[in-house]
């Protein structure tokens, strides 16, 4: 899958590009229900807000074979390719849960802060590209985002070990509102199955989920080869060391595993 012109120039102006409806319902069902398989699992790569439901799953692409495909499908490694001008490897896989009245705040930050200072990544030349896997709407805690942003570079940042589970490089208020001022600040929302890609500069967060509506996002956070992580602090599973080149599936290869999954229901 390629990105037009107008697409290459709402990435460039606004540092983001909201893609609704790019995996049918069924596909983004079928990775819902396999989400859900996971969370109950009891794995280091599941981590918890203090109410005990789930936060985020770690490194899916390596232990389910769903979230594998997802990592190599076509319309999400494809465009990244396009923007970052040569093959990608897998720098981080999360699937983020933000469960209907636990689901805690994540604090205004910017990606590729944490990709340099912790993993020694050293160009933003890395991104996020996000797979809605329920409706996101503007009550079930939407990624809230500062539109150019990105122009920005790294800001400066402290490291909050405290508000949430997650360890995370995060932005004071006034920089948020002074960014703020001049970009906005946008949520894109939309069915299941949408797509939004992101800068690793953006400057985002995302509210507590105080709904009664679960939203579930899968993350790829994708890195141009040649600008591989260079510091190993983290967790292999949190930043990843296996720098291959990823080489795209076909693009019915979550379509196989729906229908095949059909079939085995009507046996
Ligand atoms: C993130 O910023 O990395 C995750 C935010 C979210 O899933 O709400
Ligand atoms: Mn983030």
């Amino acid at each position: 899958m390629k990105l037009n012109e107008t697409d290459l120039k709402r990435f460039d102006d606004d540092g983001f590009l909201f893609l609704p409806g790019l995996f049918s319902e069924d596909e983004a069902q079928m990775l819902m229900d396999e989400a859900q398989a996971i969370y109950k699992q009891d794995r280091e790569e599941v981590w918890r807000e203090s109410s005990g439901v789930a936060r985020t799953a770690f490194a899916a692409h390596t232990y389910s074979e769903p979230f594998r495909r997802l990592g190599r499908h076509p319309r999400l490694v494809e465009p990244v390719e396009q923007l970052l001008g040569e093959k990608l490897y897998m720098h981080q896989y999360k699937i983020n849960a933000k469960a209907a009245f636990d689901g805690e705040v994540w604090q205004w930050h910017q990606d590729y802060g944490t990709w340099a200072r912790d993993d020694g990544m050293p160009e933003p030349r890395a991104m996020n590209i996000a797979v809605f896997l329920e409706d996101v709407t503007p009550a079930n805690g939407p990624l809230l985002f500062i539109p150019k942003s990105h122009k920005q570079g790294v800001l400066e940042a402290g490291h909050d070990l405290e508000t949430t589970s997650y360890p995370l490089w995060t932005l004071d208020r006034e920089a948020v509102s002074r960014l703020a001022a001049e970009g906005g600040c946008e949520a894109p929302i939309g069915p299941k199955g949408s797509v939004v890609m992101f800068h690793g500069n953006l400057v985002h967060a995302s509210p507590p989920n105080i709904s009664p509506l679960n939203r579930t996002i899968v993350y790829l956070s994708l890195c141009a080869v040649s600008n591989h992580i260079t510091k190993f602090t983290r967790k292999e599973w949190i930043a990843h060391r296996d720098f291959t080149p990823i080489e795209s599936l076909e693009d019915d290869c979550l379509r196989e595993l729906v229908d095949n999954r059909a079939a085995v229901a009507a046996e």
